[in-house]
């Protein structure tokens, strides 16, 4: 199953689930999916239930055929494994390869090489260390002003860490980077939104939510379309100039790979980012100690954040289809099979983690896979990092406290994030 960019599981349906499948029938899904993606204590706690799925063994399939891992040692195997991958694209939903006049480009995430590597290179340079480095100072300067704005309206009352920070901060600064004026920014989170929700496969959803993310992803494409156009007349120092370069470059990017990969960079990485400020906010508020000891070591801020992104990843699952015949874990995989790998769980194996639903900032992991792994691992790592990085030094210096401790989540599958997170703030905080 699944769809995703940086969320992206990216298929749609494969050979588990047939495209007609009859929108939110439970015995669909049962057969589907080892867990009930509408249960309400799924989404208040995915971890218990992936710990129930891991006791049937490394390899799970279900009903439907669907192969799903929940183990770190398999699905690093996977996603090291270049005969898992996206083959001749059956399984990617067709929604994230349709360009403006209807022909079919699909994203690089659901490329494999030469292809992979040839668009992956163009972009991967944007994100360099140095590149993203040079954010971090308009990153405090931003979260400085975001945060002093937000106390100025609250007053005395609670406010929204979402609203607040964690939406605004990731879409300035990937504003920045990719050349978006601001005036642009809050009409991006509505579409940004509505794309975060038809990540998860179309069956999972409402014809409104389908019809809100092809709508979201044709305005995107049509605004990138239209930026390309300025910065082809009149070149400016920002990611969009740089492709537009590339694509005049000829063999480098061509057809209407410029605005799908536009279009991905902003589906995976602004919801993403979003969500792992939220989510690693409400762990840090839920679990005092930890917090104190981030005041206490402020420089551990960095381990910190992967230590976040592995107790409660914004991205859950992703997927591949085998492309030739394999074997998982003593298990034959057949080719053509999909394989769900199940990231979360995998943040929470207790084979690699002592304690593994303990938040534990302190914890040095280093073998975190919430942004992937291999040839696919996420090329905005070093910004969504630096993102994070800031929000959570900035808000962790604040005396914060939760408005309720169970803060409504967005309805999502694949990624997991907070509609919103009310806090207090203490005067003199
Ligand atoms: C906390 C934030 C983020 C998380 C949790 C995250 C997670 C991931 C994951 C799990 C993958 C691997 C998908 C797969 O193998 O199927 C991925 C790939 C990707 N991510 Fe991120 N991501 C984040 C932020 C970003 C940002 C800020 C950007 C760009 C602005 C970005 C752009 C991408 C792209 C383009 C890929 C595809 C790479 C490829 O196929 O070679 N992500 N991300």
């Amino acid at each position: 199953m699944a769809e995703t960019p940086g969320t992206q599981t990216g298929t749609e349906t494969g050979s588990a689930a047939g495209a007609d499948a009859p929108a939110m029938d439970p015995s669909f899904f049962s057969q589907l999916l080892p867990f009930d993606p509408f249960d309400p204590a799924f989404h208040a706690d995915p971890y218990a239930v992936y710990h129930k799925i891991r006791e049937q063994g490394p390899v799970v399939r279900t009903p439907a055929g669907l192969v799903v891992l929940t183990g770190h040692a398999e699905c690093s195997a996977v996603l090291r494994d270049a005969r898992f991958g996206w083959g001749d694209g059956a399984t990617v939903a067709e929604h994230f390869s349709q360009a403006p006049d209807g022909t079919t480009v699909r994203p690089f995430l659901f490329m494999d090489p030469p292809d992979h590597t040839r668009v992956r290179g163009l972009v991967s340079q944007a994100f360099a260390a140095r590149r993203v480095d040079r954010m971090r100072a308009r990153a405090h300067e931003l979260v400085t002003e975001l945060i002093e704005a937000a106390r100025a309206e609250a007053g005395d009352g609670p406010l929204d860490l979402m609203s607040a920070v964690a939406h605004p901060l990731p879409a300035m600064l990937l504003g920045e980077l990719l050349g978006v004026p601001p005036e642009r920014y809050e009409r991006f989170r509505t579409l940004s939104d509505d794309i975060a929700h038809g990540l998860d496969p179309s069956f999972f959803l409402t014809p409104e939510e389908v019809a809100r993310r092809d709508n979201a992803r044709a305005e995107l494409g049509e605004y990138f379309a239209g930026l390309a156009e300025e910065r082809r007349a009149a070149p400016a120092d920002d990611l969009v100039s740089e492709l537009v370069a590339a694509e005049e470059a000829g063999d480098r990017l061509g057809g209407h790979e410029l605005l799908v990969t536009l279009t991905l960079l902003l589906s995976a990485g602004y919801a993403t980012t979003v969500n792992l400020i939220g989510n690693g906010m409400l762990a840090l508020l839920q679990h005092p100690e930890q917090r104190a000891w981030l005041r206490a070591n402020p420089e551990g801020v960095a381990g910190a954040v992967e230590e976040m992104l592995r107790y409660d990843a914004p991205t859950q699952m992703i997927s591949r289809t085998a492309l030739e015949d394999a074997e998982l874990a003593g298990s034959p995989i057949a080719a053509g099979e999909q394989v769900m790998l199940m990231l979360g769980a995998a943040s929470r194996d207790p084979q690699v983690y002592d304690d593994p639903d303990a938040l534990v900032l302190s914890r040095q992991s280093t073998r975190n896979l919430g942004f992937g792994l291999g040839a696919h691992f996420c090329v905005g790592a070093p910004m969504a990092r630096l993102t994070a990085q800031v929000a959570v030094s900035a808000l962790s210096a604040l005396d914060l406290e939760l408005e309720t401790t169970t803060p409504a989540r967005a309805p999502y599958i694949i990624m997991r994030g907070l509609k919103e997170l009310p806090v207090r703030v203490a005067s003199g905080g």
